[in-house]
């Protein structure tokens, strides 16, 4: 069983989709603590409903990101986790921070990466007039929404679609990815090879080619 800290800053959608994983039968993870820098976050709510314990870390109540990042491990020691899941985390992690958590640190990003790192990823996906759009699921390095892909899932971008009912359609994946990638992870099925991660014994569904006219 993998010891599992979720880090939040907000609602915690995707917090819930994990906890709700967890809660089924032979999950192999499970949550531990919830740990929040923004005290209001919904995310802590959700984690007590759940009976999870929870820790606010305050980023405003730290001089530097260093000791923001040391508070923060020695939380993460006290309840003994040994993995943590990035959910909607909105504090960039130092790259000491991320290397003393190599390869153990996940993420979830709304864009099909290496496209769209940062922000407002859907409305610049609709600017660019991509066809598919998506959400990844990434172990974490130093760069930002950066390091090896474990999951990805794509939606299609309808003429129609502005960015708001695009997310909405991308949050609806990201919350299926993310517990499958975990527990990708917690069974040991996935190993780290350079920039990219290998899951043992994985299937791939093949891709979809839009068009917009048969060609005849
Ligand atoms: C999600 O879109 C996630 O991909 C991104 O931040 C958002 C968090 O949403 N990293 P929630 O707090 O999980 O609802």
């Amino acid at each position: 069983m993998l010891n599992v800290a979720v880090l939040v800053s907000g609602r915690g959608s995707n917090l819930q989709a994990l906890i709700d994983a967890c809660a089924e039968e032979d999950f192999p993870a499970r949550i531990v603590a919830v740990i929040s820098n923004n005290p209001d976050a919904y995310g802590l709510e959700r984690a007590r409903q759940a009976n999870i314990s929870t820790s606010v870390v305050n980023h405003r109540d730290f001089d530097d990101r260093e000791s923001f990042e040391a508070a923060i491990d020695l939380e993460l020691k006290n309840y003994k986790a040994k993995f943590i899941c990035l959910a909607g985390f909105m504090r960039i992690l130092d790259a000491r921070f991320v290397n003393r958590w190599k390869d153990r640190i996940l993420n979830i990003h709304p864009s099909l990466l290496p496209s769209f790192k940062g922000l407002h990823t859907q409305e610049r996906a609709l600017e660019a007039g991509v066809r598919f759009t998506g959400c990844t699921v990434h172990i974490v390095r130093p760069e930002m929404d950066d390091g090896p892909i474990i999951l990805q899932a794509a939606v299609a971008v309808d003429p129609e679609d502005d960015a708001d009912n695009l997310s909405a359609k991308v949050l609806e994946l990201e919350h299926v990815i993310y517990p499958e990638a975990l527990k990708l992870v917690a069974l040991g099925r996935v190993s780290i090879n350079g920039n990219k991660a290998v899951i043992e014994k994985a299937t791939y569904p093949t891709g979809g080619l839009i068009s917009p006219e048969p060609i005849s």
